[in-house]
């Protein structure tokens, strides 16, 4: 294997400054962008599905170091791409339960409220997504506009569903396809408006657009704690699957 190559296509504006790190290796490709509301994490996010091998993540882990960078989080990593960054000292942060719907049996939306209305969301509602996500998910978990542009984009097909109470933004979903697999990418409710259907209504819209494209299933995670959202999911057919995904970090003082 030749020696991994960093090109770090923004360094020059360094990770206190919002930039993404470009890393790549071989066939091997990373992105290292700034975790929202704690300088100095990055989240760490391979471009391509394969895993990379130790000698790569322990040669990223030293790229970032040199950067400046004080702490690595990866994404939701399944177990067979764990091992590496287990051997590079990365300890698990989060455990995510993985629920998969066969989309049998699918109902349609149903809206709680007349006042309800859901809508293909813009880029303009971006922002306005961000703020909902942050009081859904708090400070350390929440997805900035770049996260959620992100979680649009990690499918060639995706859908940006934005709930709307009269002219306000009080939650939204992202779905996303490949081939016949199908994703819950995110879902969000404002604390203001959760308890009312939101939720079940958004989710619903997705499982009846991916069953609408011929998808033979949705997979959706969430943190094993997240009693609410394993209730909304279970209710509506859901099934946990055996094995989780878990987020990992390495602190690097
Ligand atoms: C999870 C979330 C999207 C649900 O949205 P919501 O609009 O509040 O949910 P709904 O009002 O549609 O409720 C749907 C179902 O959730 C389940 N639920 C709600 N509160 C619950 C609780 N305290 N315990 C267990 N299940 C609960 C129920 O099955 C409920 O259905 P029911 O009212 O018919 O019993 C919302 O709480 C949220 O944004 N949470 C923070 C972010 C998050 O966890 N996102 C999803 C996981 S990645």
């Amino acid at each position: 294997m030749k020696s991994p190559v960093t090109n770090t296509v923004s360094s020059a504006l360094g990770v206190d400054r919002e930039s993404t790190l470009m890393l790549r290796a071989d066939e091997y490709v990373a992105r290292a962008r700034p975790w929202p509301g704690e300088p100095g994490t990055v989240q760490l996010v391979t471009v391509e599905q394969s895993a990379p091998p130790t000698e790569v993540v322990a040669r990223w882990v030293e790229e970032l170091r040199e950067a400046g960078v004080q702490r690595i989080r990866t994404g939701a990593l399944g177990p067979s791409v764990r091992p590496p960054y287990l051997e590079c000292g990365f300890t698990v942060r989060q455990e995510l339960a993985l629920l998969a719907h066969e989309l049998i049996g699918v109902r349609a939306s149903v809206v709680p409220c007349e006042s309800l209305l859901l809508q293909r969301g813009r880029r303009a509602d971006l922002v306005a997504l961000s703020i909902v996500d942050r009081r859904a998910f708090g400070p350390l978990w929440a997805m900035d506009v770049a996260g959620i542009a992100d979680a649009c984009n990690a499918t060639p097909h995706h859908r940006l569903r934005v709930a709307f109470e009269g002219a306000e933004i009080v939650g939204f979903a992202v779905s996303g396809r490949a081939g016949r697999n199908s994703y819950l990418q995110r879902l969000a409710v404002d604390p203001s408006h959760q308890g009312k259907g939101i939720g079940r209504a958004l989710t619903q819209d997705a499982l009846r657009w991916a069953r609408r494209h011929r998808c033979t299933g949705m997979l959706v995670n969430t943190h094993v704690e997240n009693e609410t959202a394993l209730g909304l999911y279970r209710s509506l057919g859901f099934e946990e699957l055996a094995y989780r995904l878990m987020v990992l970090e390495r602190g690097l003082r």
